[in-house]
């Protein structure tokens, strides 16, 4: 070994004694002294001289293979040409296993004094790489924009397309006008429900199994003592078992009778109960109220009249006509030439009504009402035909 490391220090023009005795050679393969196989780093000899060429070699190898990088991932990034693409380059230069981070794990390999000066080169191609991918990223992205934007031009001078507005069914915008009427009066809109007991909708009401009245309001049954209610009246019932006069409501709702379908009739149609139950109310109130009412809703010139009538459940009962809104009460198709058209059914609330729902009948008094929405709505919009307003035909509809 001895002579091998004297040829090699004699190459190299070292004598071979500078070595030192026994002392075996780094025998790096990049050593221009010795090239030859050997554990790297490691000179028995402690020669520097030994060293330096490795050194050098290895300081220019790692700076000549950044310098490649640049320029190769300059080029590379030029031609990318999607985010994919430029996600691809950055793994491959920068990533965990990338090529500047295999160069800065050799960093060890290095001198002190090398050190930085490689460590800097490479964090400089490194940031370098790194501010390219983000440049080529947004202009990428620019240019997608771009296209985007020149692909979907909006010519903001043509017409829009018309959004089609909803209104109100015209059942609904009479409801709403008639409510408000009420309300500013005092009264308090309650709601009840369809499927009703016989109990409320006929017995409380002074018409037991047995009843005539029954006869007019037959309905769907869905056990013999469960219907869909044929009235709003049952409200009067539900409403003073739950509160004390003094009472002021109105009840609109639907209501079920099992008739034929024709201009005037439907099996499901609409009501709007009245209640008002308190110390000392007599008929008087019942005019002035529903007189109150029918000119707020026709008009200040509409005039009313009262016809005795028969419910099982006031005492005395009418029914209330208006003169015809169309001819002011001359006479004309619209009323049949009678110059009145029937509105509503009212009357004082029956004595045994207020006790069935343990009303003291000697110390109040109250007044009830029922009027159908349908013959209301017709009127106000001068329909003859009560099917049009169920058939929802918006040719018809859109007209109010
Ligand atoms: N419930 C009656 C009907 O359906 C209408 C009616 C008449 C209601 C007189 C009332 C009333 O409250 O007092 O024909």
């Amino acid at each position: 070994m001895a002579s091998v490391i004297a040829l090699q220090s004699a190459r190299a023009g070292f004598p071979a004694g500078k070595l030192g005795g026994t002392a075996e050679c780094c025998a790096s393969p990049l050593c221009l002294i010795c090239a030859g196989g050997g554990a790297l780093f490691f000179c028995p000899g402690g020669c520097i001289r030994h060293w330096q060429p490795f050194l050098i070699e290895v300081k220019d190898k790692m700076k000549q293979a950044l310098e490649n990088i640049r320029q190769t991932a300059a080029e590379l990034l030029a031609k990318a040409d999607s985010e994919a693409a430029l996600e691809e380059l950055r793994v491959r230069f920068l990533g965990k296993k990338g090529e500047v981070t295999a160069i800065l794990k050799q960093m060890g390999k290095l001198s002190a004094e090398e050190r930085p000066l490689i460590g800097a080169l490479a964090n400089e191609v490194r940031s370098e790489i790194d501010e390219e991918i983000r440049r080529r990223s947004k202009e990428l992205a620019d240019a997608a924009l771009n296209a985007r934007l020149a692909a979907e031009t909006i010519d903001v001078t043509l017409p829009g397309t018309p959004v089609a507005q909803g209104k109100r069914h015209p059942f609904q915008q009479v409801l709403d006008e008639l409510k408000q009427i009420f309300l500013g009066m005092g009264f308090e809109v309650k709601a009840g429900p369809e499927v009703e007991l016989d109990h409320y909708n006929f017995e409380m009401l002074n018409m037991p199994k047995s009843h005539p009245a029954r006869d007019t309001q037959d309905t769907f049954y869905i056990t013999e003592n469960v219907l869909l209610r044929t009235q709003t009246s049952p409200m009067q019932i539900r409403t003073m078992e739950a509160q004390k006069p003094p009472i002021r409501i109105i009840c609109p709702g639907r209501v079920y009778r099992s008739d034929a379908v024709d201009a005037t009739h439907s099996p499901i149609f609409h009501q709007i109960e009245g209640l008002v139950v308190d110390e000392g109310i007599t008929f008087t109130d019942l005019k002035g109220t529903l007189e109150a009412f029918i000119k707020k809703l026709y008009g200040e010139n509409t005039r009313v009249r009262f016809r005795p009538h028969h419910f099982p459940y006031t005492e005395p009962s009418a029914e209330m006509d208006m003169s015809c809104f169309k001819c002011g009460g001359k006479g004309c198709p619209m009323c049949k030439g009678e110059g009145w058209i029937e509105i509503l059914g009212c009357g004082m609330v029956h004595p045994k009504v207020l006790e069935n729902c343990g009303i003291d009948s000697e110390r109040y008094t109250g007044f009830a009402f029922g009027i159908g929405l349908e013959r209301i709505a017709m009127m106000r919009y001068g329909i003859d035909d009560m099917r049009l307003l169920y058939e929802n035909d918006l040719r018809f509809l859109k007209q109010f």
